[in-house]
């Protein structure tokens, strides 16, 4: 439910979407992008969550996540289509996605929290974007500890 969601929010392409899957039930550990039509695509099976929990500032609780959502763009290629409002429109719209996940997580009785707070280049280069891609906001999900 939470990606045929979150896919959907994508459907302009101002936008990219993957997850980092941790400990989710049927679906293999790695860092996956989220296709158009809600397919999910591996990038890479690698274990990449304390790496990204150190780009985050060394959030370690990052790491316990069953799940994190990663929104990225292409910056200079949306400025070619958006001209200079194209930065502000990307966190918008990445706004706009952390607030559905966050319903989406509190519907499925899951715990959720948006993370802001990270060194872009460092994130990129763990992710493995490319030079012109950038990481624009990332929400770990998961079961709340009691
Ligand atoms: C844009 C944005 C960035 C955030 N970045 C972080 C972060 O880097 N680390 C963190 O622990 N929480 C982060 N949060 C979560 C907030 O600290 C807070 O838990 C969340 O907004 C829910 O607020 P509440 O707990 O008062 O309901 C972020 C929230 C937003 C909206």
């Amino acid at each position: 439910m939470l990606l045929s969601l979150l896919a959907g929010l994508q459907a302009d392409g101002v936008v990219r979407l993957g997850i980092m899957a941790e400990r989710v039930h049927g679906l293999a550990p790695g860092l996956y992008s989220l296709e158009s039509d809600g397919r999910l695509k591996l990038l890479h099976a690698k274990p990449l969550a304390n790496e990204l929990a150190s780009a985050c500032l060394g959030q370690a609780w990052m790491a316990q996540a069953a799940l994190i959502v990663l929104v990225w763009a292409n910056l200079p290629a949306l400025e070619l289509d958006y001209g200079p409002r194209a930065y502000r429109l990307a966190h918008l719209l990445s706004g706009q996605l952390g607030q559905r996940a966050y319903l989406a997580a509190s519907a499925l009785g899951l715990g959720c929290c948006g993370i802001g707070a990270f060194f872009d280049a460092e994130v990129d280069q763990v992710l493995g974007l490319t030079p012109d891609e950038h990481l624009l906001y990332l929400l770990a999900f998961g079961p709340v500890r009691k």
